[in-house]
């Protein structure tokens, strides 16, 4: 791909971001970050280090991204766990908690997974960009991993 046409699907990547206090400072150099990266964000919060609920953040950001405003969400509290699982509520969310590349690089390719979830006091920063460029990079494969996906959804949509 050339360095042009790879510039420009960059910038038009709209990720929302989302994180509890724990991890407010984490997500505002990841937002730096990804700006720098010419990636478009959409912060929703928090926005400081007021003790907050992780789960309404994990909600925001699930909802941006099954309702389609962004293609992909990065979400942060603590461990990630909680704000993963928050987000997995929502219908049409693939949330992965990663605390290294391999799982975050096999969630794209074989689970499609739509949000990511970080640490913030288990992953240092640099191994938490690290992460979201793979993450960010790796494509779905679709195939028999589309099948269960598939499969997957139709349970969601039963419950
Ligand atoms: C907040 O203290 C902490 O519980 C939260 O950030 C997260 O780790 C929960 O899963």
């Amino acid at each position: 791909m050339s360095g042009r046409r790879e510039e420009r699907l960059v910038a038009n990547l709209m990720i929302a971001l989302g994180s509890d206090h724990a991890a407010f400072e984490f997500k505002e150099a990841i937002k730096a970050y990804l700006l720098e990266k010419g990636y478009q964000v959409h912060d929703l919060g928090t926005c400081g280090a007021d003790r907050v609920d992780y789960c309404d953040f994990g909600f925001r950001v699930g909802e941006a991204v099954a309702g389609g405003a962004c293609e992909k969400g990065i979400v942060f509290c603590g461990t990630g766990v909680g704000i993963s699982i928050s987000a997995n509520k929502v219908k049409g969310v693939r949330a992965v908690v990663c605390s290294e590349p391999y799982s975050a690089k096999l969630s794209r390719q074989h689970n499609d997974t739509n949000v990511l979830a970080l640490g913030a006091r288990v992953v240092g920063i640099e191994l938490a960009k690290m992460i979201v460029d793979v993450w960010l990079d790796a494509q779905f494969e679709g195939g028999r991993h589309l099948d269960r996906i598939n499969k997957i959804a139709e349970y969601e949509g039963r419950r």
